[in-house]
């Protein structure tokens, strides 16, 4: 299974997930306090993740990102992104 490391702060947390789940999917699934105000929906960027390694890893970028405006490389949305191997990520804290 994939292994995910989010940092939040200082703070590090590393959980496994499910292949072809998105990061919002895995934090939720391990009690990883990433934020969704839309629900997940890709409406809101509250779910902002920075790519620290393993973007490869991360499956294709979806128009609910561009729309956004997340066009960076190292730059997803949590809740639109798919893990497919391991990834390091930074989340970004409003
Ligand atoms: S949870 Fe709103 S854009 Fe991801």
């Amino acid at each position: 299974m994939p292994k995910v490391t989010f940092h939040i702060g200082d703070q590090a947390s590393e959980v496994e997930g499910e292949a072809g789940k998105t990061i919002l999917q895995i934090a939720l699934d391990n009690g990883v306090p990433l934020e969704h105000a839309c629900g997940g929906n890709g409406f809101c960027t509250t779910c902002l993740c920075k790519v620290k390694s393993g973007g490869e890893n991360l499956g294709d970028r979806n128009d609910k990102e561009e729309n956004m405006g997340i066009t960076e490389e190292s730059e997803r949305l949590g809740c639109q992104a798919t893990v497919n191997g391991d990834v390091e990520l930074e989340v970004v804290d409003f």
